[in-house]
């Protein structure tokens, strides 16, 4: 593999988790770290770099303050933007055009004709692309996938019990920025986009990895946060009830809180196919009856029905280094090969699970109507909902 030369907009928490990636890579001679780009002064400095590299000379890196004048100094064959989702202008588009490899956080951005623009632009230049859905390489969750990939998915039942981000002190300095003095954008509205779109898309998009089936429709009805609560807590609703509608049939029901002051965390999955339940335990395990026979004339013991699907999978796949490693790795193989098939997803595929998030938003708007998902990204009913000059989500 030659050394492709990968850049890094945005060096906050999840940059350094990119940045991390990238000196590994590095240090095993299959890139070179072009330039990073950030704002902020601070998220600039060699002490801040050399915290998650191991290589010795931080300063071959090329430093701006100004995306788009690293994109223009074309030196780089791939990016990786980790910048906050409503903080774009246009880079991604630009970029594209120059034809360099794109790897873009989720969410691209919290309005969808900005995405469909940043989109036409990557189908225009035939540019690889992907988005970061570190999930999909979960060696669990692939297993999970595999295991369903001969079976019909009639239904997913997700429980994502969270609290609301106390300890999340992001590194865009918001306060400079008309958004929270204390830096946690994710609990503000404006900026997440509702941890919905912000953290529920995960859970989104491993749904259609699972089931190889884009989403139909959606409905939803949040909950939201009092309003004297905010100002402390943040604008997030506090708990989510999203149903999703399959291409395939499955219907997948999503319940995602947000509490304060609950600290508790813990995530249920069940995925029910024709004739088996699929459990989370300490592996992920099948139920399932093999026997022709049926009704059986005794009813078998659950012990014998139980197939491991994956053993000792991560208990945190999201948070899982290793998966992003992968991600990032399997994106500079794409990039070197110049074949997008590598990749588990792409931009293009990925806007199924960003209009999925956002058309939740728009149902829990308009009392819980079940959205269309074609028609959400098309339909000019739903043209207020993907505007960024309107601006829906602070309703
Ligand atoms: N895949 C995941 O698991 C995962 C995890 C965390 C965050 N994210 C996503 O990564 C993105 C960044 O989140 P974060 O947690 O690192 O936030 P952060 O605020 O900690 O970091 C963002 C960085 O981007 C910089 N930035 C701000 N405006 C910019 C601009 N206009 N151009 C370039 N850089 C800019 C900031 O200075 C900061 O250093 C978000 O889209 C977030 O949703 C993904």
């Amino acid at each position: 593999m030659s050394k492709l030369k990968i850049s890094l907009v945005g060096l906050g928490q999840r940059g350094m988790v990119h940045l991390k990636s990238l000196g590994r890579l590095s240090d095993e001679d299959l890139i070179e770290i072009a330039a990073i780009a950030d704002p902020f002064e601070e998220n600039l400095s060699d002490e801040k770099i050399s915290k998650t590299l191991n290589i010795s000379d931080v300063s071959k890196i090329k430093k701006f303050s100004n995306t788009k004048d690293l994109i223009n100094d074309n030196i780089s064959d791939g990016i990786i933007f980790a910048m906050p989702p409503n903080q774009h202008n246009g880079e991604i588009e630009l970029a594209a055009k120059k034809s360099i490899g794109i790897l873009a956080e989720k969410p691209q951005s919290l309005f969808l004709d900005e995405i469909l623009k940043q989109n036409d632009s990557i189908n225009s230049s035939n540019t690889i692309s992907t988005v970061g859905f570190q999930m999909r390489y979960d060696d669990g969750y692939t297993d999970i996938k595999k295991y369903l990939s001969n079976k019909w998915t009639a239904a997913i039942t997700m429980a994502v019990l969270g609290a609301v981000e106390g300890h999340g002190v992001k590194h865009t300095k918001t306060e400079t920025l008309g958004g929270r003095s204390d830096r946690i954008w994710t609990a503000d509205k404006k900026w997440s986009g509702t941890s919905i779109v912000e953290n529920g898309i995960h859970y989104t998009d491993i749904m259609r990895y699972w089931t190889n089936s884009d989403i139909k429709w959606v409905q939803a009805n949040y909950t939201e946060r009092p309003e004297n609560l905010q100002d402390q807590e943040g604008s997030n609703p506090i708990a989510y009830s999203v149903v999703y509608g399959f291409e395939n049939g499955c219907v997948a029901n999503l319940l995602y809180t947000k509490p304060a002051k609950s600290f508790f965390s813990e995530n249920y999955e069940y995925i029910i196919t024709t004739h088996s339940t699929v459990k989370f335990e300490d592996d992920y395990v099948a139920y399932e009856y093999l026997d022709q026979d049926w009704p059986p004339s005794d009813k078998p013991d659950l012990k014998d029905l139980r197939k491991i699907i994956s053993k000792n999978p991560s208990k945190e796949p999201m948070m899982e280094f290793e998966n992003t490693y992968k991600m990032i790795r399997t994106f500079v193989e794409a990039m070197d090969s110049n074949d997008k098939s590598k990749l588990r997803c792409n931009y293009e595929n990925s806007i199924n699970s960003i209009a999925s998030v956002l058309a939740a938003n728009a149902s829990n708007l308009l009392n819980g109507d079940k959205i269309n998902i074609d028609e959400f990204i098309t339909s000019e009913k739903f043209s207020k909902f993907r505007s960024k000059e309107k601006n829906l989500i602070t309703e």
